[in-house]
């Protein structure tokens, strides 16, 4: 099992916009799960994990975004009613790792967001890979990975390819 996240950001560097969605939303391409290579990414993966704040929109969504995939979030008051399947929830990131990998069948967990979330994660030694995808467009304001991300991760370049819509991915293995 490896946790990796596939996090997108705008070409001048933010993660979220400035009313708090992430950059991929103003993307015109964007097709909620069907664009940006997720049919493909989501194949590999089993899980996905995310903090309670990323998870909360999903449940007003008129298609929901992890189909075939269990659904792991953090935090201490996860609401779950209307969600379509089972969620697994714990407000600590430790005994939620211990979930993961005890219903873990070997396939990829993908750690959503947000930056919160994939710090702790981080702190805890269980950030495989840092994906980023850099979108073609600017945003002038927002929220950026760092500060939330410790600037001390060790990144090596793994991957880098560009997407139909015009952006680059680009794949960094954390130690
Ligand atoms: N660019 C992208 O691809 C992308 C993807 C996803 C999200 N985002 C953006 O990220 C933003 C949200 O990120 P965020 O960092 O503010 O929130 P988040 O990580 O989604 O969720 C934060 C919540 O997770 C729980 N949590 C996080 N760390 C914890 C810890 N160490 N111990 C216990 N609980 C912990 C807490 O829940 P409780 O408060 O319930 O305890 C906390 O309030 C949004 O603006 C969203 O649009 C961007």
């Amino acid at each position: 099992m490896q946790i990796r996240t596939r996090f997108s950001m705008s070409a001048d560097g933010y993660v979220a916009t400035p009313d708090g969605w992430p950059p991929l939303v103003r993307d015109p391409g964007f097709v909620s799960g069907q664009s940006h290579g997720f049919p493909e990414f989501q194949q590999r993966c089993e899980a996905v994990l995310m903090g309670r704040v990323t998870f909360e929109p999903a449940l007003a969504n008129d298609r929901w975004p992890w189909p075939n995939l269990d659904v792991f979030v953090l935090g201490s008051n996860v609401p779950t009613e209307g969600a379509p399947v089972p969620i697994v929830t714990d407000s600590d990131p430790t005994r939620l790792l211990e979930k993961l990998r005890a219903a873990s069948r070997g396939g990829d967990v993908h750690l959503v967001g947000g930056p919160r979330t994939i710090e702790t994660f981080r702190a805890l030694g269980a950030l495989d890979k840092l994906g980023l995808f850099v979108l073609p467009f600017l945003l002038g304001g927002g929220t950026m990975l760092t500060p939330s991300l410790s600037t001390d991760t060790r990144l090596a370049l793994e991957e880098v390819h560009s997407l139909p819509e015009g952006g680059v991915e680009i794949t960094y293995a954390c130690s």
